[in-house]
């Protein structure tokens, strides 16, 4: 099918099943063409909260639909492609992170949204990339175990001043930015802003002029009065960016910064999903009340 008649087809459904579509800016540019509202992982939990809709089509990856699941139980979560999921997310475990909270037991444990429902109950407050230096700051514990990306907890490191316990995990995306690559985008493009998102490995974010969630990124192109950029995060914003902004120039950190797990959801896919109703998350009831508090806690503090 063409994608016309895909899109027209998708539109038709979401009316018929009361349906959104929720994308991550990650997603395919004819993905996010057909949704209903495109933000970084915070803004995506704070609109499945406050959507009205009956089912949520989640355009991006396993942990983002099961978040929307856990705070949202009473709304169908559908993921378009079941095995469109994160590596980091997956960098750890409820075992290993049991492990870890025996080995400190004085410490809270800040989990990233990039984990598992089940991780998430084994935590005391989640954080998303917008928000981590204020969700570390703001709980009274002064230990802190931060799960599971590494290169995020050494950025926030250098915003606290309590002692966190870092956690081998990292995205694959953003760590194949290197030192190199900036050295030379620099030399070229001296008077271009560099955007960093916190996923890039600290000798990388030392070259950044902002640090910044994607929405962050994306908001901060709009509002600064530079008209050339080096753009450290996924390249999909990038491709988004130069059709946003004809008149300014982009720069992709790499060329390697492609999240293939986000490029699975296609227009074929969400159409299955609508018609079918597939694939639904789920959470087991005891496991969900458990991580529900954690990104309720978060949420509390990121109004
Ligand atoms: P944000 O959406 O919080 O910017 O994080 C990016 C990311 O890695 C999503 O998987
Ligand atoms: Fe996971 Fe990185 Fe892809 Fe985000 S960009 S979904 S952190 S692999």
């Amino acid at each position: 099918m063409e994608n016309e008649l895909i899109i027209e087809e998708i539109k038709k459904l979401k009316v018929e099943r009361n349906a959104v579509i929720l994308s991550h800016f990650y997603t395919r540019g004819e993905v996010q063409e057909v949704a209903d509202f495109i933000g970084d992982s915070l803004s995506l939990c704070k609109a499945a909260v406050s959507s009205k809709a009956d089912v949520i089509v989640f355009a991006g990856v396993h942990f983002m639909a099961e978040s929307a699941a856990i705070i949202s139980p009473q709304k169908t979560v559908l993921l378009p492609v079941p095995d469109a999921g994160c590596p980091m997310a997956d960098m750890v475990t409820a075992e290993s992170l049991r492990a870890a909270k025996e080995k400190h037991p004085e410490a809270a444990v800040v989990c990233y949204v990039n984990s598992s429902a089940a991780v998430k109950a084994e935590s005391d407050i989640c954080c998303t990339s917008a928000n981590a230096i204020n969700v570390v700051n703001s709980i009274e514990e002064r230990e802190i175990i931060f799960i599971p990306d590494k290169n995020l907890g050494a950025f926030v490191s250098l915003h606290t001043d309590k002692k966190i316990h870092l956690w081998p995990g990292f995205c694959h995306v953003h760590d194949n930015i290197s030192e190199e690559n900036l050295e030379e985008l620099k030399k070229f493009h001296p008077d271009a802003e560099f955007l960093a998102h916190p996923e890039c490995r600290p000798e990388v974010l030392k070259f950044a002029d902002r640090v910044l969630s994607t929405s962050g990124i994306v908001n901060e192109v709009e509002s600064s009065g530079s008209t050339e950029f080096i753009i450290g995060t996924e390249r999909e914003i990038v491709r988004n960016l130069k059709r946003k902004y004809p008149g300014k120039k982009f720069y992709p950190a790499s060329e390697k910064t492609f999240c293939y797990n986000m490029k699975k959801i296609t227009l074929e896919a969400i159409l299955n999903s609508l018609q079918n109703m597939e694939y639904e998350i789920h959470v087991p009831e005891n496991i969900r009340v458990k991580a529900k508090r954690t990104l309720d806690r978060m949420l509390e503090i990121s109004r």
